[in-house]
């Protein structure tokens, strides 16, 4: 049991971004009072809302904000609205990249989860995914083709010539490699490491690396797989896989295959997490992996578990409340068993119904309630 206050900046963003961050909030508030312990959440514009209210898509003020927080809550950003704006204006490369780059967030953490209720809701066939799946990506977040330099685009003999660099150290490799080997041994010990080993330098560097850092791990199993036949296994294969250790960009790719396999973005959270602090608590950012939906924003429709369960994750590896994390965990699981069903995934199956964003909020608080007394 907690006894603690801590301050979190909630960056709700874009789209559905406010609607599910607010069922998120109710969640962790009542985890918070069951458990005593506080939540002071500091709101701060970002993204597209920010451009429209203050011209930037990531303020000072909003960092500022972040920097004296324990961790942020972040909804998604973006939408059309500002898709003519300068690339790196816009509010993903704007926002997104530089909170990244800033806080040295370079593990992410993106749990591929398939309820046995909710096979249906794949598009992969019933036989493939059946009893469900539960798989980790864990995407090196802040190097490779996204932050290497030379970047930029120039002009070569009357022509543009785009260039982007993908780099890799040893050192940003090795760090990777043991948050996924040490997710691994909590889960099902075995990782499966991405790479272009038969293309690219950084490919055979990467490969060396994380069977180096493997042999400090001789519970864990270590396979790798090639980026291209690993897009192939995990849709035909996607219950044999435990942890998928991946670069950034192929990360980036088999995180939103791996989510639509799942069968509903709007279910995935994620982490982002930095070095790891003193008691093994990390400075993160938490976020659902589905982005900000502008067809159906403003409508209360959205499902907002991939928010409530990055709220969950927020706990675990920024306050270190790997109970409370579980708890609302196991809620949602037992609001998906009742039957509950946002649009996305709400199929008309026999003993389901279906309901809006926050009547969602709602039931997992009544599973909550039920669990905590
Ligand atoms: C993600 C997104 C971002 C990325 C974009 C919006 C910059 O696709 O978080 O996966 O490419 O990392
Ligand atoms: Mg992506």
């Amino acid at each position: 049991m907690a006894d603690s206050s801590y301050r979190i900046a909630v960056l709700a963003g874009d789209g559905i971004g406010p609607e599910v961050m607010a069922q998120a909030r109710r969640v962790l508030d009542a985890v918070a009072s069951a458990n005593s312990f506080s939540l002071n959440y500091d709101e701060q514009p970002v993204g597209g809302a920010a451009i429209d209210a203050v011209g930037s898509a990531l303020p000072k003020e909003t960092l500022a904000s972040c920097e004296k927080s324990d961790a942020i809550l972040f909804g998604s950003v973006g939408g059309p609205k500002w898709e003519s704006l300068p690339p790196a204006e816009q509010p993903e490369r704007g926002a997104l990249l530089p909170l990244r780059k800033h806080f040295g967030l370079f593990a992410n953490l993106r749990p591929s989860i398939c309820y046995p209720s909710l096979t249906h809701a794949s598009p992969v066939k019933d036989e493939l995914i059946e009893g469900g799946f539960d798989v980790l990506c864990v995407r090196e977040l802040t190097g490779g083709l996204y932050f290497g330099s030379p970047k930029g685009t120039r002009e070569e003999n009357g022509e543009k010539v785009a260039i982007d660099t993908m780099v890799y150290r040893e050192s940003e490799i090795e760090r990777i490699a043991h948050v996924a080997f040490t997710a691994a041994k909590q889960r099902g010990n075995r990782v499966t490491s991405i790479d272009k080993a038969n293309v690219l330098e950084n490919g055979i560097l990467w490969r060396s690396v994380v069977e180096r850092v493997a042999q400090s791990y001789p519970e864990v199993t270590l396979d790798h797989l090639y980026v291209d036949n690993a897009a192939m296994q995990l849709i035909r294969r996607p219950r044999e896989f435990d942890v998928v250790l991946a670069e950034n960009l192929f990360g980036d790719i088999l995180s939103d295959e791996m989510a639509m396999i799942a069968g509903s973005l709007g279910m995935l959270s994620s982490a982002s997490l930095g070095a790891s602090k003193e008691g093994g608590l990390y400075f993160g950012m938490y976020e659902p992996s589905g982005g900000t939906a502008p067809d159906i924003a403003g409508q209360g429709i959205a499902n907002p578990i991939a928010q409530i369960l990055s709220g969950a994750m927020l706990l675990r590896y920024s306050l270190g409340l790997a109970a409370e994390a579980t708890a609302i965990e196991k809620a949602v699981q037992a609001t998906i068993d009742e039957g509950a069903r946002t649009g996305d995934i709400y199929t008309g199956a026999e003993g389901t119904h279906q309901v809006n964003t926050e009547a969602m909020g709602d039931a997992i608080l009544r599973q909550l309630a039920n669990t905590q007394s």
